[in-house]
Formats: structure tokens, sequence, C-alpha cells
């Protein structure tokens, strides 16, 4: 099993979106029993909290499922478990790269590195800007190019 792991501030906006988004083209692509995923955020206030209005709002306009999806916060041993571990930011990113300290065999990057022609690096944060459907749109094309490298990659 290959396991992903989005990581976001609060792990409520964007990596669950990422979440609920990547375990759609999972479904889709029937890879339910090969690629595993998760999210994670790097603060604690939400742990337990569902996704944010506006997260479920366009998950639902968009017919994706967010069912059972529970803010948490990352955990060094996150850094064992997954293989592929996606920052919505520099900041994130900062952060899982101080957990992770020397583990090169971790793919440890930020999710629109995957969008080689993105005019931006971070995921803006719809936690503070309101705009969740740009959010949408730029986490399912990195989520999509995301899969199907780890599906190449991973020779799935
Ligand atoms: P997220 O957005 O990192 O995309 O889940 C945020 C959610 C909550 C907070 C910050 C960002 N907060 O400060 O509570």
């Amino acid at each position: 099993m290959v396991n992903v792991l989005f990581v976001c501030l609060g792990n409520i906006c964007r990596s669950p979106m990422a979440e609920a988004i990547f375990r759609d083209l999972i479904k889709e692509n029937g890879m339910e029993g090969k690629i595993a995923v998760d999210s994670a955020g790097t603060g604690d206030w939400h742990i337990g909290a569902p996704p944010h209005e506006g997260t479920q709002n366009i998950l639902s306009n968009n017919n994706i499922d967010y069912e059972n999806i529970k803010a948490r916060q990352i955990v060094k041993e996150d850094i064992d478990t997954f293989e592929y571990i996606i920052a919505m930011d520099a900041k994130n990113l900062g952060e899982i790269n101080r957990l992770a300290g020397k583990k090169p065999k971790r793919l440890i990057a930020r999710l629109l590195d995957f969008v080689p022609e993105s005019k931006v690096e971070d995921v803006p944060d719809p936690y503070f800007t309101g705009n969740f459907e740009e959010v949408y749109e730029m986490v399912s094309e990195a989520c999509l190019n995301l899969f199907n490298m780890i599906k190449e990659r991973e020779e799935l």
C-alpha cells in the first residue's frame, strides 16, 4: 500500500479538500487496495472537527464525498507511515521537514509542485481569503497530476 498524507495548517479547509478529491480519484480508478490517503494539520485548534463549511459546500457541488474526514494534528510517526507527504504551503512544508529530519525515503513536497505551470507555489488559505472555488480548481488539478505521478512511479 502506498500512503499519501496532505498537510495544511488547520486541517479543515485545504488538506481535507485534497484528501476528499484524492480519495475520489482512488475510488474512480479502482485503486482502493493500492493507495491510501489521509490529511493532517500542523496546528491543533480544530482537532476532531469536520471540514469547514466552505470545503463541504464545494465538495458537495462537485459530487465528492467527505464522509468520515475529521481534523487531526500531524505527529512525528506520520513521517514513518506515509511515503508521500504533501504540504499546501511553504510554512507547512517547513514544519514537515522539521519533524522529518533526515528521511530521504519520503517524498516531501508542496502540492503545487505538481502543477509546473502554476503562477503560485502555495495554495492560498481560504480560511482567510474565503475563496474556496479558486482553491478547489488548484487542488483538483494538482491532485490529478500527483495521482498520475504516483501510479507511474510506484508502477501501479
Ligand atoms: P487550513 O485553513 O489550513 O486550510 O485548514 C485554516 C483553518 C483554520 C485556521 C487557519 C487556517 N485557524 O487559524 O484556525
